[in-house]
């Protein structure tokens, strides 16, 4: 496995990979949800990268830039074990270097509901770094996990406005075996907040049994119904609880189709998301969803 540390570097590597390259973008702070990235690109590419970057401009000068972990040496273990052929931990000079005006934004809806109104700055670097390394590293092939799903959908929407030839491939959440999904920032939990952070998997299993069972589709009522199962647990504070349609992320009244339940809580001091897939009977699924459908806590 090769580190490099460059842009030139890394562009040189890569004009020396034949077949096909797989990338996986990453802030570090590895677990398995990534490591499970790392699995598939290993599976379907000739060439994995595997990029470590706690990107700057994505976070708010009140957020976590400071505090999110960094272990440059445990991820390149855990990375060297994955067989990764290539790991590009580039420093903030090298990505945005001095004068730097690369800035790639989506406008619209897609990035301005949801973590775009909690987060204002969030997708604009999201979608500049990605950019920046789709066009370092060219694959033909990009995988970002399912727990991020507007930052999936956004990505995906940068990828066709900048005509980058490449596939935006998502896979889904892992959980821990109590059904919290696996997260970098699940490290900031206390023992107490871990226990109480598992209100975010219980509210969405509510959801899918009120739509999917109980055959509920007033998105008003599942909303509340939600929010009054977080509410009971103490150390949770609310930023959304939504119900969109499933690919566009516009907000639903009525679930009459394929939708995403998609929650935004704080617990403590550390800002938890998720989601689940909602699959109302009567209406068509799509492949991807059926195979999300597996979700349970
Ligand atoms: O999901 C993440 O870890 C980051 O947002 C990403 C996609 C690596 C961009 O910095």
């Amino acid at each position: 496995m090769r580190v490099v540390e460059t842009v030139a570097e890394m562009r040189q590597a890569r004009a020396a990979m034949g077949g096909g390259v797989g990338l996986v973008p990453t802030m570090g702070g590895l677990h398995e949800g990534h490591l499970s990235l790392v699995r598939r690109a290993r599976s379907a590419d000739d060439h994995v990268v595997v990029s470590l970057f706690v990107n700057p401009s994505q976070f708010g000068p009140k957020e976590d830039f400071d505090a999110y972990p960094r272990d440059l040496e445990r991820d390149l273990r855990l990375l060297e074990a994955e067989d990764a052929h290539v790991v590009f931990a580039p420093s903030v000079e090298e990505m945005y270097p001095p004068g730097f005006d690369e800035w790639v934004e989506v406008r619209g809806p897609l990035t301005e509901r949801l973590e775009g109104a909690f987060r204002p700055q969030f997708f604009r670097g999201v979608t500049t770094v990605v950019a920046r390394l789709l066009r370092i590293v060219r694959p033909q092939r990009a995988y970002f996990g399912e727990k991020d799903a507007q930052q999936l959908r956004v990505v995906r929407r940068m990828a066709e406005e900048q005509r980058l030839p490449v596939e935006i491939v998502g896979l889904p959440t892992l959980r821990e075996p109590d059904g919290l999904a696996m997260s970098s920032r699940n490290a900031y939990l206390t023992s107490e907040e871990r226990q109480a952070a598992l209100v975010l998997p219980r509210a969405l299993e509510l959801g899918r049994t009120m739509v999917e069972c109980e055959g509920v589709r007033d998105a008003d009522r599942l909303k509340e119904a939600l929010a009054d199962c977080i509410r009971r647990e103490p150390l949770a504070r609310i930023d959304y609880v939504a119900v969109t349609d499933y690919e566009t992320l516009e907000e639903l009244t009525v679930i009459d189709r394929p939708a995403l339940l998609l929650l935004a809580v704080r617990i403590g001091s550390t800002r938890l998301i998720d989601n689940a897939s909602l699959i109302p009977g009567g209406s068509e699924a799509t492949e991807e969803l059926r195979r999300r459908g597996g979700f349970s806590t």
